[in-house]
């Protein structure tokens, strides 16, 4: 039978997203894991620190979207499009968890920073939602316009032997994509460049900080 959730329910359901999101291990896929099947070559301590590091980026960068669903889900109508929305921070779960295997796999570990970057992310989502369905749905599409050129990146940067970490970051680049063209299909407004350069600057701060702390 269902019912309408009511406030309490909301507070309770938002506070156990976010616990899932930055306990280290407390979430749990939906998919399995790509990587699964897929052996890893040789690596150096340096390669595996490396490796580590990038896959820490990625793994703010999921804290970021899963902070960034639950701001604009917080304000947003979005009537006709809440649950793909709903269908996509499901999918960013599983990022998430992905990636906080690999950091395992890799005996490192998430970032320190992430109650941080959890908390700027949940806000700039909440104010996009106030914003309007269009400029919301545009701020997922700029958003993952912006993570898809950092994971072509991070596939470039990763060392060669590291392949269970490439094949993780294959499948997020196809959901991602897939986030970005559905947020534009909705109705997404197409954010101006020097916007799109903002966020930019903002993305290069978290990713420096990550890459160590
Ligand atoms: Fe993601
Ligand atoms: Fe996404």
């Amino acid at each position: 039978m269902s019912r309408q959730l009511s406030r309490t329910d909301n507070l309770i359901q938002q506070f156990d997203t976010i616990l899932r999101t930055l306990v280290p291990h407390a979430a749990s896929a939906s998919r399995a894991n790509p990587a699964v099947g897929t052996q890893d070559a040789e690596m150096t301590d340096a390669e595996r620190r490396h490796a580590a590091g990038l896959m820490r980026i990625n793994h703010t960068g999921e804290v970021c979207a899963q902070a960034l669903y639950q701001g604009q889900g917080s304000t947003a109508k979005l009537h006709e499009t809440r649950d793909q929305m709903e269908q996509a921070a499901a999918e960013e779960i599983d990022h998430l968890a992905w990636c906080d295997e690999r950091l395992c796999e890799l005996n490192d570990r998430t970032s320190y920073l992430n109650p941080a970057f959890y908390a700027a992310s949940f806000g700039m989502g909440a104010l996009a939602g106030v914003l309007g369905d269009n400029i919301s749905l545009g701020f997922v599409a700029a958003t993952e316009e912006q993570v898809g050129r950092h994971l072509d990146d991070h596939m470039h940067k990763l060392p060669q032997g590291d392949r269970r970490s490439r094949a993780v970051l294959e499948q997020m680049r196809v959901d991602e994509a897939h986030h970005e063209r559905w947020a534009l299909e909705a109705g997404g407004a197409r954010f101006p460049a020097p916007l799109k350069l903002g966020m930019r600057v903002m993305s290069q701060v978290m990713t420096r900080s990550v890459y160590k702390l």
